[in-house]
């Protein structure tokens, strides 16, 4: 969003638009503008699809707007879903990131209002509509103060007004920055969007509401007006977009607090140890369940292997989990008491779409969880759960396997209570290791230092073996493909149990072992093959859960006690070995030869 005196010699739309287009790697689907002036009043345009193609409409005295490029996730990425959301009169207009939790427990008090999209974000502007028809002394500012108190969830949220010449931001728990140009005033989600105008920032704080006007910004905090002072960026723009972050990857591997923190978002109840991902069944059809097979491939395939055995443990039901590109139906299995799951990022890769409809011919109901609305996959199953991670850019995915995990936990809870196989009691210590799973990640993260040391002592080992048992196999071989995706060093997964049936032939001085050795992992039987490599010469790594020591370990990380996700949290440390493995070898880690982030081709 931007506000002008007309010090600018550009228009005020098109100091938005490029400004979308700065923030298009945050999200592509939808696009929109509100452009308000004194003359012209308020004129939004909004449209699906990406940033360039929306043509910002030819306004002359426009004085200040917002703008917003969208990554769905709520409701498909329409035109009706695309930002802007204005309200019934059509003088306010308001663009959102985040979710509103209780967005349709106010749909259902806002009835007399008539909505035009699927989105949560609309009933912001239909509720300050409210407020403001409720007070006739109330202005926009006084007005969303007042909307704010009622939203729960997370969000940034800007909204503009006919008649008036502010532009008015809140935040909670979703970025937003303010930049202090001359004759201006800028907000956005994060700083690259105005970086070309102005390097003087403030960053706003959880609860601030702020008013924007051409040169001149005011925060409040509580009621009260507060100073946050401001800081200058030294960075370039190409670090800017990655938050200042050398790399992408290593930006979605330090977003995963607030990733899985979105993943959760207003689906636990954890007193009654109940989810609702908000996706039905027919009835019975739980019940009656015989069996689940989960399609997936690459990163996605090793959070299906997780998943088959919360699936097990947690909704007693025969759980597998396979290659999708070697997916058969199979032979005395009964469709109608199948459910196939497809585990994909993308929505797109074409081996899991081949699986999911060869499951379909042979009548099976199909699922998806994917992080992309609209996908191909989720107009070809039966029903979706979305993991809500964010777009991710690097190739080698991160965020998004904590993120998928974490939904396929919610959904084993889900299918055990509706099972009755899994006691509420039971539910509820699950549900609680998953809102403990933001806080263990980035307690992992602050260990980075540690991690990097490590990776700097053994970056020039000849091969790395990772090693795990139950949850940790999963984790082990995810930790083995990141390494080789970003460093291309040869790097293998096994469960720890079958090292001495073979790859122990293969270990020597110059063969670190990095090894899963949480508690819930059966960690001290890892540790014995751990043990075993170690007499051969290997250097050994783990990850350990808080507790517990194992002196002889070379290097040990520790892990925060999260039960069932507690290798979820492991696997953290060993992103940041393979990212730091590659980046000592100076590798291209956002786009690591031979590979694509969707595959879209069997
Ligand atoms: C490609 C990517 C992998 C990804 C796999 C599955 O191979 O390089 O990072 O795990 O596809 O992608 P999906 O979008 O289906 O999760």
């Amino acid at each position: 969003a931007a506000a002008s005196d007309g010090g600018l010699t550009q228009a005020t739309g098109e100091i938005i638009h490029e400004g979308l287009r700065n923030l298009e790697y945050r999200g592509y689907d939808s696009v929109g503008v509100a452009l308000v002036g004194d003359v012209s009043g308020l004129t939004v345009s909004k449209q699906s699809g990406e940033v360039d193609g929306l043509d910002i409409p030819a306004i002359g005295d426009a004085t200040h707007g917002i703008g917003h490029t969208r990554w769905s996730t709520h409701g498909p990425p329409t035109d009706s879903n695309a930002h802007p959301h204005t309200d019934c009169g059509g003088d306010v207009a308001v663009v959102h990131n985040g979710i509103i939790e209780n967005y349709e427990e106010l749909k259902q008090e806002l009835s007399a209002h008539e909505f035009t999209s699927d989105t949560d974000t609309e009933v912001i502007p239909h509720l300050i509509e409210e407020e403001l028809a409720a007070d006739p002394d109330a202005d926009l500012l006084a007005a969303v103060r007042r909307v704010e108190t009622r939203l729960e969830g997370s969000y940034a949220i800007c909204a503009v007004r006919e008649d008036d010449d502010r532009i008015i931001v809140a935040r909670r728990g979703s970025p937003l920055v303010l930049g202090h140009g001359d004759h201006t005033a800028f907000v956005a989600s994060d700083v690259t969007a105005f970086l070309e105008h102005t390097r003087e920032v403030t960053y706003l704080e959880d609860g601030d509401v702020a008013a924007l006007e051409a040169g001149d910004v005011s925060v409040y905090h509580d009621g009260d007006v507060v100073d946050r002072g401001s800081e200058t960026v030294t960075w370039e723009a190409d670090a800017a977009e990655k938050g200042g972050y050398e790399h992408y990857m290593r930006k979605e591997i330090h977003e995963q607090p607030e990733a899985l923190r979105q993943t959760l978002a207003g689906r636990l109840d954890v007193d009654a140890g109940n989810v609702d991902l908000d996706v039905s069944f027919p009835p019975g059809f739980l019940a009656d369940l015989e069996e689940i097979r989960i399609v997936a491939c690459g990163t996605s395939y090793y959070a299906g292997r997780y998943a088959a055995q919360l699936f097990e443990e947690l909704a007693g039901v025969r759980a597998s989990v396979e290659i999708a590109s070697e997916y058969e139906f199979g032979a005395g299995r009964t469709p109608d008491r199948t459910l196939v799951v497809a585990v994909t990022q993308s929505g797109e890769t074409a081996d899991t779409l081949g699986a999911i409809r060869r499951a379909k011919d042979a009548g099976a109901r199909t699922f998806a969880v994917t992080n992309t609305l609209g996908s191909t996959v989720t107009r070809e199953v039966d029903g979706t759960a979305f993991i809500r991670a964010g777009p991710e850019i690097g190739v080698a995915a991160t965020k998004t396997f904590a993120s998928q995990v974490a939904t396929l936990a919610m959904l084993a809870v889900a299918v055990g209570r509706d099972r009755g196989a899994l006691a509420a009691s039971d539910a509820r210590s699950v549900l609680e290791d998953l809102q403990g799973l933001p806080g263990a990640v980035q307690q992992v993260l602050d260990e980075e230092p540690q991690v990097r040391e490590a990776a700097q002592a053994y970056q020039d080992s000849e091969a790395f073996f990772f090693v795990g048992r139950a949850l940790g196999v999963p984790v082990a071989l995810e930790g083995a493909l990141k390494l080789k995706e970003i460093s291309y060093d040869h790097a293998e997964g096994f469960a720890a149990g079958e090292l001495k049936h073979g790859p122990l032939a293969l270990v020597t001085p110059d063969t670190p072992v990095l090894a899963v050795l949480t508690d819930r992992s059966r960690g001290r039987e890892t540790m014995n093959n751990v043990t075993e490599a170690q007499t051969r010469g290997a250097p050994a790594l783990g990850c350990v859960s808080e507790d517990t020591e194992y002196d002889t370990l070379d290097v040990s990380f520790d892990v925060p006690d999260v039960g069932t996700v507690e290798p979820l949290v492991a696997n953290v440390y060993l992103q940041l070995f393979a990212y730091h493995v590659a980046n000592e070898k100076g590798r291209s880690i956002d786009k690591p030869r031979n590979l694509a982030k969707s595959v879209t081709v069997e």
